[in-house]
């Protein structure tokens, strides 16, 4: 059992439901990587700190390199330190410290799983992890068929003793549609779909559970959630950050793949989809993926039109100076892969005929931070006309990150004789009002796929759908690449993706 450094705390509360998060052992595939490092174990050490852990838990690192259970925590040690939000504890690192151990294996060699069940059975004895297992699959995507295929013929796929075996799959999800289906028909061969957990890391983020409650809690917004009301909206996720050493994964990529055919899709449905008929997974599953079937697809000419891609050149980030893409290291040269897309997304459904969605992602731009601004149609022109006073239209904005939190912008009159209309600010920010740490993304989905919620994670038909909208633009762009924009480190993107959206009267806006 946990030594009683770590609290347990047996409760949180879902977006559905109350459940509590059981016992359990977290089999990592591909522990010694970097999202090992960076992402699960400071989420879990954070979960350790704050007492929401199950009652019993053990952590066991599956990889392939030489190491001592001592040596792995050591590594994880320095990485809790360096990742983990709350910093370290030497007392709670110690205790929590006992938990983990490191297998040895290769990924293909059906031996290793042997091997892991025994150690497994073991440490449902000793832990008291009651024969639940989840398998975290963080290796290379390469290497997800050979693990799904040696969990399924050891057995390991199956919980012991009453227990239950739950898979957790990383992104990326396949880079089509028919390698997402054939992932799909592999993991469904070891794992029926009610145990299988898609990480689409935003859905865990605060914020973005928070679309749902500001929608559908406050009777102000959800009535003039609509075309009637709304003028257009853009979804934004910016980033300083360059390629960062992940040029061999990211050069074949790109950023329509990277980000828009998950997080920033994700994002979409949350801010289009009907009230679900209840809070729990499929129920807001099934309005997502009724979002994505609605969205008009972008094929042939209509790319040109409505999707505008760039790729960095040099610049200066924070005064600094940065290379261009094609000068980052393992980088081709000649590559013409995408780090920034600006997309006209029309969903045609009832509540949004011709309200266009401007969705823009991007490396290399000047500040970072992801959010939805949802900009409502002008007033009539005639009231303050004759003031000559410009009217600003109203935009709610949900900050996604940094500074997370709610802004509306409102016309005012400003104090004085004469009439002056200014736009003014109403805002809420996460941190003062809740006085608390907006926890990290990874704590809360570990948190649900231990506690057997799925209504974070991507289902089947959502992601299959997602990459039939994203198929088509590729097929497009596969044709040609001489709309691939180029633009500086540090700028804003193309000015192709302002011209896109000026097309309708709007401008994008700066964060
Ligand atoms: C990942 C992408 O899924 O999300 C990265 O692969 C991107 O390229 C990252 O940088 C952004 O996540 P966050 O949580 O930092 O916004």
């Amino acid at each position: 059992m946990l030594n009683s450094v770590i609290q347990a705390n047996p409760l949180r509360e879902g977006l559905g439901s109350r459940t509590a998060p059981e016992s359990c052992t977290l089999v990592i595939f591909g522990a010694t990587g970097d999202l090992t490092h960076r992402k699960l174990i400071p989420a879990l050490y954070n979960l350790a700190a704050d007492g929401t852990l199950p009652p019993a838990m053990s952590v066991v690192g599956f990889a392939r390199r030489d190491k001592t259970d001592d040596g792995f925590r050591g590594e994880l040690r320095e990485a809790a330190r360096k990742f983990s939000r709350q910093g370290i504890n030497e007392e709670l690192w110690t205790s929590f410290a006992t938990m983990i151990s490191y297998h040895r294996s290769e990924f293909h060699d059906i031996t290793g799983y042997e091997s892991l069940a025994k150690r497994l059975d073991t440490l449902d004895a000793t832990m008291g992890t009651r024969g639940n297992r989840l398998f975290y699959l963080a290796a290379a995507p390469d290497q997800f068929e050979v693990i799904l295929e040696n969990l399924r013929k050891s057995g390991l796929n199956q919980g012991k003793n009453g227990g239950w075996a739950r898979v957790i799959v990383e992104k990326p999800f396949g880079t089509d549609l028919p390698s997402a289906r054939h992932l799909n028909d592999l993991v469904e061969d070891a794992f029926p779909e009610a145990d299988t957990y898609r990480i689409d890391h935003y859905l865990g983020k605060e914020t973005a559970q928070n679309i749902m409650v500001l929608r559908f809690a406050n009777a102000l917004f959800e009535a003039m959630w609509n075309a009637r009301y709304i003028d257009h909206v853009q979804i934004t996720a910016s980033e300083p950050l360059g390629v960062e050493g992940r040029a061999g994964y990211y050069d074949k990529s790109g950023a329509l793949r990277d980000m828009v055919q998950n997080h920033l899709l994700q994002l979409l449905c949350l801010t289009a989809m009907e009230p679900p008929t209840g809070l729990d997974a499929d129920a807001i599953r099934d309005e997502k993926v009724k979002v994505l079937r609605s969205l008009r697809p972008l094929e042939g000419a209509e790319v040109a039109k409505h999707v505008i891609r760039g790729q960095y050149g040099a610049g200066a980030i924070n005064g600094k100076r940065v290379a261009a893409y094609r000068d980052e290291a393992n980088v081709d040269p000649e590559s013409a892969t995408e780090t920034f897309v600006a997309l006209q997304i029309n969903v045609d459904n009832w509540r949004w005929a011709g309200v266009p969605f401007f969705v823009r992602v991007g490396k290399r731009l000047p500040k970072g931070g992801t959010e939805i601004a949802v900009h409502f149609k002008s007033v009539p022109p005639v009231l303050f006309k004759a003031t000559g006073e410009a009217v600003d239209d109203n935009v709610l904005v949900i900050r996604i990150q940094p500074d997370e939190g709610i802004s509306l912008r409102m016309s005012a009159k400003m104090p004085g004789a004469s009439l002056r209309i200014e736009p003014v600010r109403m805002d809420f920010h996460y941190g003062t009002s809740f006085g608390k740490a907006t926890p990290e993304a990874y704590e809360r989905l570990l948190l649900d796929a231990m506690s057997g919620d799925p209504t974070l994670f991507a289902r089947r038909d959502e992601v299959e759908q997602a990459w039939k909208f994203v198929d088509a633009i590729h097929k497009a762009w596969a044709e040609s690449s001489e709309d691939l924009n180029f633009y500086a480190s540090g700028s804003w993107g193309p000015a192709e993706a302002e011209d896109l959206i000026k097309r309708h009267g709007a401008t994008w806006r700066r964060l």
